[in-house]
């Protein structure tokens, strides 16, 4: 049988079952390129150590680039008995230059700083795509916003018709959650880029091994604090996914919006054919299951949240094996994340909307709280306002006419302050034009929110 990395105090050989259990190479593969970047760097800084000299140095670096193309070019044979990445490519590295050379790169180094060290580099560099996808979706929402800003729609809570908005605020609703998604996605970021490198097993690396160098070579922004915690702790996994599960939440809900939106009854939006499929029985169907997919994966995406903290939240202190049931979910989450926003952005890029069925679902009663806004302006306070609308909408449904039918004297009958200008206060568009506030529905306050948006995008 071929010889353990770590087999030196075994007698016995290790159970089939048990062999494939404990492998991970058939899914840390992906992990092969910062797996030799931290290999080259660990190996240069040991030439400062003394452990190597620059000659070994030369030959392992030579031996790890070409592991490398290899890997790049699906060439590389995984044999039978590598465990994972790291000891697949130590294997590798003793065949291409000889195990006497080979067999010194691991000096002072444990596969438990060099998997958190690979997994956060991998990470950081998915982190920074899925950067670009947000701010990419986020652009689609500001010009969406922009292009459309004259349509008014129902705005709804309980989903019951509250008031009129425009539907670049209902765009702008989403663009904002996704905006302190963006936020949190930099800040998470910047923390999952620290280096763990030269942590040796848990106590630290007994040669002098020059921390800085090795994570400036690597482009980490810092470095960890403290040795056992930083071969470890899995933290950042979980913190990405604690992200990656609130943008999810947010998906799920806009696509409940659009789900609602699409359907008949409402008919304010509907879904463009590359983002919907059919029914194989019902030929008039065109489903949304892009929505639903985006509903379904947030489903998805907090299951490994909840997995992994199970999986790390009684193991004690530093390495243990546990700890590598954190791959899995790590590529799965991120693989969900960066699809869903992918597919997000063509569904809200390529909608069509319907501002007329938008229009009809407005009614005079939305307009319930602008007549009782009509009378504060003329001084009564707002409670009695309210309850005076209230007998107008109460007069409305009596009379089966909307509320803007009524006559003058009709309205003067519930309260004789109404005068010849009330009937202004019917005009959906003069409505939303009344909520100028900051962060509002007004023209105005939307527009300062795209370029709030524009700015997000643009900064970092
Ligand atoms: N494949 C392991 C993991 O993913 C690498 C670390 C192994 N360390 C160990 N002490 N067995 O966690």
């Amino acid at each position: 049988p071929e010889a353990k990395l770590w087999g030196g105090r075994f007698k016995g050989g290790i159970d089939p079952l048990m062999e494939a259990y404990n492998e991970s190479i058939h899914y840390d593969r992906v992990l092969y390129a910062e797996d030799l970047d931290g290999s080259i760097a660990f190996a240069r800084a040991n030439v400062k150590t003394g452990r190597l000299t620059e000659e070994e140095f030369v030959q392992i670096m030579g031996g790890l680039l070409r592991i490398k193309v290899e890997w790049d070019t699906n060439n590389f044979r995984i044999a039978k008995g590598d465990e994972d990445i790291h000891t697949a490519n130590e294997r590798r590295l003793g065949e291409i230059i000889g195990t006497h050379i080979a067999g010194k790169l691991h000096t002072g180094r444990s596969r438990n700083e060099q998997i958190a060290t690979d997994m956060r580099l991998w990470l950081v560099k998915r982190l920074r795509e899925l950067e670009g996808h947000l701010a990419a979706f986020l652009q689609v929402i500001a010009d969406r916003a922009e292009t459309e800003i004259s349509v008014v729609m129902p705005g709804y809570t309980h989903l019951q018709r509250a008031q009129p908005i425009r539907w670049a605020h209902w765009l702008l609703a989403y663009g904002s959650q996704f905006a302190s998604d963006l936020e949190r996605l930099r800040e998470v970021r910047s923390r999952v880029n620290r280096s763990p490198l030269g942590f040796g097993a848990l106590a630290g690396n007994p040669f002098g091994i020059d921390r800085a160098a090795m994570a400036k070579e690597l482009g980490f922004e810092g470095l960890l604090p403290n040795s056992m915690a930083g071969v470890a702790d899995r933290d950042f996994v979980v913190e990405t996914m604690q992200w990656g599960m609130m943008l999810m939440t947010h998906m799920s809900r806009m696509a409940e919006d659009l789900i609602i939106y699409s359907t008949s009854e409402f008919g304010f939006v509907q879904l463009s054919d590359g983002y919907s499929t059919g029914s194989s029985l019902m030929p008039q169907k065109k489903n949304p299951d892009s929505l639903e997919l985006l509903r379904g994966k947030a489903g998805r995406a907090f299951g490994h949240l909840a997995g992994l903290t199970m999986s790390v939240k009684g193991i004690p202190s530093t390495y243990n094996k546990d700890l590598q049931e954190s791959l899995e979910p790590m590529f799965d989450h991120v693989k969900t994340v960066t699809d869903s926003i992918l597919i997000a952005t063509g569904v809200v890029n390529t909608l069509a909307i319907n501002p007329e069925r938008m229009r009809a679902a407005l009614s005079p009663d939305m307009l319930a709280t602008d007549l009782a806004e009509y009378l504060v302006r003329k001084g009564v306070p707002f409670r009695e306002t309210h309850h005076i609308s209230g007998r107008v909408v109460a007069l409305a449904e009596e009379e089966g006419r909307p509320m803007d039918q009524l006559s003058l004297e009709e309205l003067r009958s519930v309260d004789t302050r109404f005068g010849e200008d009330v009937h202004s206060v019917f005009d959906y568009t003069r409505s939303v034009e009344q909520r100028t506030s900051a962060g509002g529905t007004s023209e105005k306050a939307v527009r300062e929110q795209i370029e709030m948006l524009r700015a997000l995008i643009k900064s970092e």
